[in-house]
């Protein structure tokens, strides 16, 4: 069987990897516009990083998993196609700033009507609206000349930084279908694909909306837990009360669960913002005002969480950061990626950029270009510097500020770090990562998100 995935980012790239090595007879072919991607993916240094991405793609590139730009010959060559190409959020237009932007799955999908040569199953992988593949059918049924077409609604759970090992052990996997004979044939084809790795008691198969639906509300779920706990550890801040505490307290209670309760800058990545936004454009489409309100209310409070943070530096350097140094320790969304995109640093950056102050950024894997395109400041912008080690970013710095929680923060020489520092030196941990009483004890004016600052103690 041959299958191939237009769009070669972080879902379709590991998503496909992953199908490739468990299933060793079939070829897969990940197929994008990007030629520099696809260079890239063809290369010794794959586009994206994620653990144990290099040794599955080492194992099967050239065996059964190719990339490649022939988009056409990918189309034709396969019986099933997979999309997982990327819908942002509008920019322009109806519904600009809240809408998906469909404009490349449909054009995906007119692609393939144009050169399929028979039958083919289009299986969305890409997060979309509610009855999206209801568009992507009319697209190919207008063009259909005799061929059939099936949709399927294959949403991608995975996280990034953890992109491998949840493809591998899935919770589940979801599979939408239309309820036809031809539908059902075309969903158990794509079970049986699963089937190789994936338990059967985990692998859902539902209508094609309900799957649809599913994907945007888990990450609707995912990001009102963090929004959550944010909201409290403002709460706590005010109180005197520790929101680590409160988490691990109110986490041991089975209803609620541990996972997902950790307190921090605010939550990024191109997903959570995105899909919350378009569920709550597509419920006020439905007439659904107070389901919108609500769901709206989880952007704004990841928002002010951000903003709260940027004040909070601002204050504690004593209202202003005008021409100090400000070390960022970490710029990707989350640890374990070299994806920015939406991650709070960007916006505390922006925000301190503002005040006038100078940033010198690490972060392990982000490289030098991206931080400057995330910030939009050219080249020779000497208010951000980029550092290749934690040292020599935080040397004579007035604040550190940990805004991804890589591993590697949690074990650095403080000591050593403090000592190079401007004193009196600030440290502002925005992932709840390190050991804040250690850190005083050195003589950091040390604050963590959602516990009483030193500042608060000397009053
Ligand atoms: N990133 C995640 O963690 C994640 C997780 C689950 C679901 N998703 C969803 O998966 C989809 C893809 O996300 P991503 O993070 O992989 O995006 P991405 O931007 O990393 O990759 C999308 C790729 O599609 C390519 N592309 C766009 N139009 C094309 C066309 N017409 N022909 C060929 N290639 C084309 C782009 O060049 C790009 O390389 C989105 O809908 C997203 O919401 C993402």
């Amino acid at each position: 069987m041959n299958i191939c995935c237009i769009g070669a980012g972080y879902v379709g790239g590991p998503t496909m990897s992953v199908i490739a090595q468990k299933c060793p007879d079939i070829k897969v072919t990940v197929v994008d516009i990007d030629e520099d991607r696809i260079n890239h993916w063809n290369s010794d240094k794959l586009p994206i990083y994620e653990p144990g991405l290099d040794e599955v793609v080492q194992e099967c590139r050239g065996k059964n998993l190719y990339f490649s730009t022939d988009i056409d010959k990918a189309i034709i060559e396969s019986e099933m196609i997979f999309l997982a190409v990327n819908t942002p959020t509008k920019t322009s237009g109806a519904g600009a700033g809240r809408a998906a932007d469909l404009r490349y799955v449909d054009s995906c999908a007119r692609q393939i009507a144009k050169v399929a040569n028979g039958d083919k199953i289009v299986v969305e992988k890409s997060t979309l609206p509610v009855r999206t593949a209801e568009s992507i059918k009319q697209i190919l049924e207008a063009n259909a000349k005799g061929r059939n077409f099936q949709i399927l609604s294959n949403p991608e759970f995975l996280a990034e930084g953890t992109a491998i090992e949840d493809l591998k052990n899935p919770d589940r996997v979801l599979i939408g279908g239309d309820p036809s004979k031809e539908g059902q044939e075309a969903l158990s084809k794509l079970v049986s694909i699963y089937k190789n790795w994936v338990a059967e008691d985990k692998i859902l198969t539902t209508n094609v909306w309900s799957s649809e639906l599913s994907k945007l509300t888990a990450n609707a779920f995912l990001a009102q837990r963090i929004s959550s706990i944010n909201s409290i550890s403002a709460l706590c801040e005010a109180t005197g009360a520790n929101v680590d505490e409160v988490a691990h307290a109110i986490g041991m209670d089975h209803r609620i669960g541990p996972k997902f309760l950790k307190a921090s800058v605010g939550f990024g990545g191109s997903c959570f913002k995105k899909d919350i936004l378009n569920l709550a454009y597509m419920s006020e489409h439905f007439g659904l005002k107070e389901v919108a309100d609500y769901w709206s209310s989880v952007i704004k409070m990841n928002d002010y969480q951000t903003k709260r943070f940027t004040e909070n530096v601002l204050s504690h350097l004593f209202d202003t950061v005008a021409d100090k140094k400000i070390a960022f320790f970490g710029f990707a969304f989350k640890k374990d990626t070299n994806d920015t995109r939406e991650s709070a640093a960007i916006a505390v950056a922006k925000g301190l950029l503002s005040e006038s102050a100078n940033i010198i950024v690490f972060d392990p894997q982000v490289n030098e270009a991206q931080i400057r395109k995330d910030l939009n400041i050219t080249d020779d912008d000497s208010r951000v510097v980029i550092s290749k080690d934690p040292y020599s970013a935080a040397k004579d710095a007035d604040a550190v500020l940990v805004l991804t929680e890589w591993d590697i923060f949690k074990t650095l020489d403080y000591q050593k770090i403090y000592n190079e520092m401007s004193k009196p030196a600030f440290i502002y941990d925005g992932r709840n990562i390190l050991d804040i009483e250690a850190l005083r004890q050195i003589g950091f004016d040390a604050q963590s998100i959602g516990s009483p600052s030193t500042k608060d103690n000397d009053h």
